[in-house]
């Protein structure tokens, strides 16, 4: 009798020591199709693939949301391609990811002291020692998603901050061009490739308790924002009035941080604000020699003559590759290269400006100049500016927008539109309807072809 109740004793003991993990231990490892559980049941961690990838990674994610949003990534640099064969333990002082004998992913701390990791319930993933003491948290090493409780700290003493960088596309949560960070001056800034800073929330306003750049932190009855410093950081972070609400903000693959809140009844992450506004506000968003354009989707298009430089991270909207010329060009005698005019478009970045000259004194001078790729002449100074790097940051404007200037992008021949001006007069009649458009080149075929009889 006492043996068969101590069996069934240790089998309940088992199944609720099982059911309700949210520790990997010396006892615990994670391989396959195991998950650990937050206590509160909010977070799930274990492995998973983003989209159709073949890769697997070691992720965290709402466990009750039916879309699985994944909230950050372990191994994001480098995945593997078997779950079976991989596995999450505690191993010398570290949590680690290994992938049969290869070490694949690590806390890489030199302490030897590591007992267990524990998923907490707002999504901290927690190494502790033998007394209990943190000596590393994932919250200190988020991937592209900050969540309530978090903070985001700028560390004084090393001038440095902790950053969210994006996802590279939809499928490859390795780290893309696109970063967020805090800075000396308290305000938060978006950086393309880590240095080229296109949005800031302007510093923080102890008075206010906003950014200065972002107003409309000030309507605003769901998230309890507070900001921190002293001489050796600040940081900044938020958390819900409602802890029933869920709420995210995110470094997303287009360049914009995004806050959503997910809807329970429609089942679906709902946007609550992000910056910047205009999708081409985005630095460099197109890649080099593609044109970001607000008024069109998608918002990315290679110019005449261009085509992807990858086709497939294109398709996944990845821009960042860009463009590249369909015929490479070549500057050799006899060969002849002509010139894209690109009208009405805001000019990309690192320009050179070559002196004061006519315009066609400009066009001539780059066409002389095999290593110039794109000219404009700007007229009201008389100055020839020239392209001989990439073009990056190609803004199509509004058609009266009065800023516009034209490009002049170096192509070869055989990839000029056959005839510019029927081209052009194409465009404008494509407005009105394609049918006006077709018939102008059925009446110029006819015409070509009584000649050609004739
Ligand atoms: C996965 O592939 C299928 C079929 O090729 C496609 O319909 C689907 O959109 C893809 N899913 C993602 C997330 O890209
Ligand atoms: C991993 O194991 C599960 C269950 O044991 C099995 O269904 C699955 O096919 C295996 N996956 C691979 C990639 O071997
Ligand atoms: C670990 O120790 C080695 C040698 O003692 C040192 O070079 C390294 O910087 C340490 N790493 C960390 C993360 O403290
Ligand atoms: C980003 O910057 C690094 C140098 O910091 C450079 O090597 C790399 O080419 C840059 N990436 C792009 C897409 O320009
Ligand atoms: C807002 O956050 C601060 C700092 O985290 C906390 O002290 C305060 O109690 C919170 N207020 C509410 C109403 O939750
Ligand atoms: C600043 O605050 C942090 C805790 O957030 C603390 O660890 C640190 O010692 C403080 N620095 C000073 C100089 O008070
Ligand atoms: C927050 O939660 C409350 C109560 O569950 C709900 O009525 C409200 O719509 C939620 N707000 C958001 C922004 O999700
Ligand atoms: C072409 O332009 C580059 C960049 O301005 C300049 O360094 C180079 O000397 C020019 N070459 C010729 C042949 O003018």
């Amino acid at each position: 009798m006492v043996s068969i109740l101590c069996v069934l004793f240790s089998f309940f003991f088992l199944c609720l020591h099982v059911s309700s993990a949210d520790t990997i231990s010396a006892d615990f490892s994670l391989s396959g199709d195991q998950t650990i559980f937050s206590s509160g049941g909010t977070f799930k961690l274990g492995f998973f693939q983003p989209g159709n990838s073949t890769n697997f990674y070691i992720g965290m994610w709402y466990q009750q949301l039916s879309q699985q949003t994944i909230v950050w990534v372990a191994n994001r640099y480098k995945p593997v391609s078997d779950k079976n064969a991989s596995v999450l333990r505690i191993s010398d002082g570290n949590l680690v990811l290994l992938d049969g004998n290869n070490l694949v992913w690590s806390t890489g701390l030199n302490s030897t002291s590591a007992h267990e990791a524990v998923l907490l319930d707002d999504g901290n993933l927690v190494l502790r020692d033998d007394s209990g003491s943190v000596l590393w948290q994932s919250f200190d090493h988020l991937s592209d998603t900050w969540l309530p409780g978090a903070k985001i700290r700028y560390d004084k003493r090393t001038k440095k901050s902790q950053r969210l960088t994006s996802w590279k596309n939809s499928e490859d949560p390795s780290p893309g061009l696109f970063s967020v960070e805090l800075d000396e001056s308290t305000a938060y800034k978006i950086l393309w490739n880590g240095s080229t800073q296109y949005w800031s929330s302007g510093p923080w306003n102890p008075q206010s308790k906003i950014f200065d750049s972002v107003p409309e932190m000030r309507l605003n009855y769901i998230f309890n924002y507070s900001f921190f410093s002293n001489a050796t950081e600040s940081y900044f972070t938020y958390s819900m009035y409602n802890s029933r609400n869920i709420s995210r903000l995110v470094m997303d693959v287009s360049g914009q941080i995004r806050q959503t809140t997910w809807l329970n009844n429609n089942n679906q992450w709902n946007l609550f604000w992000s910056q910047p506004r205009q999708q081409c506000q985005v630095y460099a968003y197109c890649g080099s020699f593609g044109i970001c354009n607000d008024q069109s989707l998608p918002f990315c298009q290679c110019p005449q003559g261009f085509r992807p430089k990858s086709q497939k991270d294109w398709d996944m909207k990845d821009y960042s590759a860009g463009c590249v010329r369909k015929t490479e060009l070549q500057c050799s005698p006899g060969v002849i290269n002509q010139f894209l005019p690109l009208t009405n478009v805001k000019l990309p970045d690192n320009l050179e400006v070559w002196g004061i000259t006519s315009f066609s004194m400009c066009g001539s001078t780059c066409l002389g100049n095999c290593s110039c790729t794109a000219y404009a002449h700007d007229e009201s100074s008389n100055r020839c500016l020239m392209w001989t790097k990439d073009v990056l940051n190609l803004r199509q404007l509004e058609e009266d927008y009065s800023e516009g200037n034209t490009l002049y992008l170096r192509l070869s021949a055989s990839d000029m539109p056959t005839s510019s001006s029927s081209g052009k007069s194409c465009n404008k009649a494509m407005i009105f309807g394609a049918v006006l458009c077709s018939l102008w080149y059925y009446y110029r075929w006819f015409f070509q072809e009584l000649w050609h009889i004739a």
